[in-house]
């Protein structure tokens, strides 16, 4: 079966908070995804806001209920984002942990500490309650994906951010491949999803998607990235238009 593409929209709240302006619009940025054929739309809200602010969220779902496509919201575990995502009830709930001085989500879940799987647990519970569908964002970690087994989430999603580093450096990639595959085989008998995410490129995602290992992708900084020299030579050459009709 062919995997679904989930596209993270955060970067583009990224430029629009560096400038404080209303542009670009992040639901601009979901509707051209959706149109292009993208299957889902991911969003981050974080504690800081550094990106996604509230009301994006509504406004992205209201863009992905038009297409009739899931809404992935990503968020801590976060009492006060908890509640935003019950009032707004997102298809899918992503938990990930999430620390204020790092740049990105910097890995998996912990779930072998008690306290942090109660964390996780109470967070769950109560998404759950929503009628809401839980992934957890892990490392592929045998015994971190039994401890998740045991919260009865629809999907883990394995983090592919050091992966990715080491396939972008032209290092061995072979035992990321073969944990993937475990990891893998362990969620199918669990009937559990498997997704992936973090630092994925359209280079990077080709081994895992010529091995099948996944059945869902989140991919974000790269694709906004590319985005910019896909588009800028057509922007400088509307402009010169412009000038050259005087
Ligand atoms: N999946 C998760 C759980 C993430 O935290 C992120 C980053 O917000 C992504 C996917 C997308 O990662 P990237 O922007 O590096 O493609």
């Amino acid at each position: 079966m062919m995997p679904r593409l989930g596209i993270n929209i955060d970067h583009v709240a990224t430029l629009r908070q560096a400038r404080g302006e209303g542009y670009p619009s992040v639901v601009e940025a979901a509707d051209v995804s959706l149109r292009a054929g993208a299957d889902q739309i991911t969003i981050h809200l974080r504690e800081d806001r550094r990106h996604i602010q509230d009301m994006d969220v509504d406004a992205v779902r209201l863009v992905t209920m038009k297409y009739g496509k899931p809404l992935n919201l990503e968020m801590g575990c976060n009492e006060e984002i908890t509640d935003i995502a019950c009032a707004t009830g997102p298809e899918w709930v992503c938990l990930v942990p999430e620390n204020r001085q790092e740049r990105t989500t910097e890995g998996g879940l912990d779930l072998i500490s008690d306290e942090n799987f109660e964390r996780v647990k109470a967070t769950c519970e109560r998404l759950q309650a929503e009628g809401i569908k839980i992934s957890l964002f892990l490392e592929s970690d045998l015994e971190t994906l039994k401890r998740a087994a045991l919260l009865k989430p629809k999907a883990i999603e394995i983090h592919t951010g050091e992966y990715a580093r080491k396939f972008t450096a032209g290092e061995d990639i072979s035992n990321f491949i073969e944990d993937y595959k475990v990891a893998r085989d362990f969620l199918v008998s669990e009937k559990i999803g498997c997704h992936a995410g973090h630092g994925l490129s359209i280079e990077s995602v080709m081994p895992l998607v010529e091995n099948k290992l996944f059945e869902e992708y989140n991919i974000g900084h790269w694709i906004v990235c590319r985005a910019v020299f896909d588009g800028l030579g057509n922007v400088i050459k509307r402009f010169k238009e412009i000038f050259d009709q005087g």
